[in-house]
């Protein structure tokens, strides 16, 4: 019979790899605590349609990539393929707005898009992110990109990122640029491909990021979104430049930055690293002002980002971990393991993180998975030191060792390692 295997476009993250992620969630938690933001946590299943409404009928989730089916009552319900939309529906549904003026909230977990599985793309991957409900003003765009410097920075990334960011205006901008864009390229839609005319008819910003090099080309004279801004948005995202430039986050403006979903206006942004190969978005987000609304909700102004998890573990897969192990106890006798649990359970009550050897093995091979352990120290535990009461302690790093007193382990290992 054949074993049954794991499903296509997803993983098991097996031991050595979740204290990677757990390093990379705790960084998540202490910037966005250091930044005031709370965890919010929604249901991994929602209403089709709440994606449908805010991500947008016509884009590559919603049309090609949702897990979707009817429930037994009938409701279709949908594997969640991004947050913010949750996020919002429950900003909405539990009234945070009336808690407090600015709800500034995080999320870490997993997500579900059914795309072609390659390195840095998943059908299960995870995000963490973040959304501030409740300010127009630039300082909220900053911050929010801020976080994400932040985060790039602990995780020793920022080096390696580019901050691509560009502005799509507000909806009067956005009609009018519309216009002129599907002006410029209707001579040329017979050289477009089919996705992109669909496009054309729909969503044409979509074209400008495009990865085919002869629409690239099309593209090159194609007027720019920055002519079309009204004078709010110019100066909306001239202010935002400004604070990035006083913060020293570095940045490109990438005008054919337009985001694959429909609820953006304004600021929009990308941190990209070509470390991780083609799929190189290592993070996502731009301001959303009309989502909350849209979702039936009251005029509320709103920006975020959303991170793939997985990419940033790609791209800091070179860091070293150190072991969480401190103490490995070595016990050589086996009427000895009484006195081994009450030593350990002592141990572990005053904080260390101990192992020991449940399979009776040898000295030699209980030596040797200490040292595989990454533990700092191994506690050896022999018939002599069994009859003196006495215990070795020995450092894995130097190989010194010396024999001390069972009574005294507590204090002395308080003292190896203060
Ligand atoms: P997104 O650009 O669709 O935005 O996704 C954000 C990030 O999730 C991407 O930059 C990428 O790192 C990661 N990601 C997306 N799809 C996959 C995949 N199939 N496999 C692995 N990683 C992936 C959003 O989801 C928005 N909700 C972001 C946002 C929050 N905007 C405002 N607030």
């Amino acid at each position: 019979m054949n074993t049954i295997q794991n499903i296509k476009g997803t993983q098991d993250i097996l031991p050595l790899d979740t204290k990677k992620w757990q390093n990379l969630e705790t960084i998540v938690r202490k910037i966005c605590s250091r930044f005031g933001y709370e965890e919010i946590r929604t249901p991994i299943i929602e209403q089709t349609r709440l994606f449908s409404r805010s991500v947008g009928e016509d884009t590559d989730i919603v049309t090609k990539e949702m897990y979707t089916w009817e429930d037994r009552d009938g409701t279709s319900l949908t594997l969640r393929p991004e947050l913010t939309a949750s996020v919002a529906r429950s900003f909405i549904q539990h009234n945070l707005g009336a808690q407090s003026p600015i709800q500034r909230l995080f999320y870490m977990g997993p997500l579900f898009r059914r795309e072609r599985p390659q390195k840095g793309r998943q059908r299960q991957f995870h995000q963490f992110g973040v959304e501030a409900f409740g300010s127009e003003n630039p300082e909220q765009d900053a911050e929010i990109i801020a976080i994400a410097w932040h985060i790039l920075s602990e995780c020793g990334l920022s080096d390696i990122a580019t901050l691509n960011l560009n502005s799509i205006g507000c909806l009067n901008c956005r009609k009018e640029y519309r216009k002129a864009l599907k002006e410029y390229l209707s001579p040329h839609l017979q050289q477009l491909s089919e996705t992109s005319q669909k496009r054309f008819e729909i969503n044409p910003l979509r074209i400008l990021d495009t990865k085919s090099e002869n629409e690239q080309r099309i593209l090159k004279d194609a007027p720019l979104i920055s002519n079309f801004f009204t004078a709010k948005d110019q100066e909306h995202f001239n202010s935002v430049q400004d604070l990035l430039n006083t913060l020293n986050i570095p940045f490109t403006i990438n005008e054919k930055l337009v985001r694959g979903l429909d609820y953006y206006s304004s600021t929009v942004f990308e941190f990209t690293s070509s470390v991780i190969g083609s799929q190189d978005a290592l993070l996502g987000g731009g301001r959303y002002d009309n989502l909350v609304k849209a979702l039936g909700g009251k005029q509320m102004p709103g920006i975020g980002f959303a991170a793939g998890m997985e990419r940033f573990l790609l791209a800091m897969s070179e860091q070293a971990f150190e072991s969480s192990i401190d103490i490995y106890f070595i016990n050589l006798d086996h009427e000895a393991i009484s006195t081994v649990f009450t030593l350990t359970d002592k141990l572990r009550k005053n904080g260390y993180s101990v192992l020991t050897d449940t399979l009776r093995r040898s000295m030699k091979s209980q030596l040797r998975d200490a040292n595989r352990s990454g533990a700092k120290y191994a506690i050896i535990l022999g018939d002599t030191e069994l009859s003196t009461g006495t215990i070795i302690i020995k450092n894995l790093n130097d190989g010194i060792q010396e024999t001390i007193q069972q009574n005294d382990l507590i204090n002395k290992m308080q003292s190896l390692t203060n």
